[in-house]
């Protein structure tokens, strides 16, 4: 089943209500562990892609300078209650499509986006969008389920990958499938502990500084 943009609006904005207690829960180690290990410098720019409600929000400096980006109202709507319960005047939110960011090339030092390569109608137009808005040097953090190495596992992720795109992501990605044929560096691949299941993968953007997007190999 092909994902597009009026699904994920839909599955997303239905999950809203109980996005917190269901995935947030799931989540939460991960995304802890490596949004307080980016060791943002004061002043840095980071780029959220797929902000959902906003969960990670709390965990970044108050001295960086937080933009998050979500094609579901109903997950922006919580994300926004979390920003003002919480004080967060670093945090801007916009509504806008992942694969095809308003922003100017360069505009980021870090982009990151959690749970969501596996989330997007077309995750080429993510990597694409993401290499273009982050800046030559700049950090892009994905932190998600990737398919193992494992023949027999990889065979099953395939097999529900349908079936899982129904109610929002895929499983049938690999780091490589991801991040091959983009001007990116790979400089970490790593689970996360406790359940090894998520990997955070950290590349450096190296792409021309007077060209554009890259086009996808
Ligand atoms: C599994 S949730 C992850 C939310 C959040 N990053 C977290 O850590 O909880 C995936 C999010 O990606 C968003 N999303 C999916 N496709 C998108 C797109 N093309 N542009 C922006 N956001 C998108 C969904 O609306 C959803 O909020």
């Amino acid at each position: 089943m092909a994902i597009n943009r009026e699904h994920v609006e839909r599955v997303y904005t239905t999950y809203s209500a109980v996005y917190d207690k269901v995935w947030g829960r799931v989540f939460r180690e991960s995304r802890d562990a490596v949004v307080r290990n980016l060791n943002l410098n004061p002043g840095e720019r980071v780029l959220e892609v797929g902000v959902g409600t906003g969960l990670c929000l709390p965990l970044y400096p108050r001295s960086c300078e937080i933009t998050g980006i979500d094609v579901s109202e109903g997950m922006l709507e919580k994300a926004h209650i979390r920003v003002k319960e919480q004080g967060l005047t670093n945090v801007t939110l916009l509504n806008m499509d992942a694969g095809d960011m308003s922003f100017p090339d360069s505009s980021f030092d870090v982009v990151i986006a959690a749970y969501v390569v596996t989330a997007v109608p077309d995750y080429r137009k993510l990597m694409s969008e993401m290499v273009r808005v982050s800046r030559p040097g700049g950090r892009l953090i994905l932190l998600n389920h990737f398919t193992q190495n494992s023949r027999i596992i990889a065979a099953v992720e395939k097999a529900i990958s349908p079936i899982c795109a129904r109610i929002g992501f895929r499983t049938d990605l690999s780091v490589d499938q991801v991040i091959n044929g983009w001007p990116l560096v790979k400089e970490r691949d790593q689970r996360v502990k406790p359940l090894g299941w998520w990997h955070v993968v950290e590349c450096i953007n190296a792409k021309e500084m007077v060209s554009g997007a890259p086009g996808h190999a």
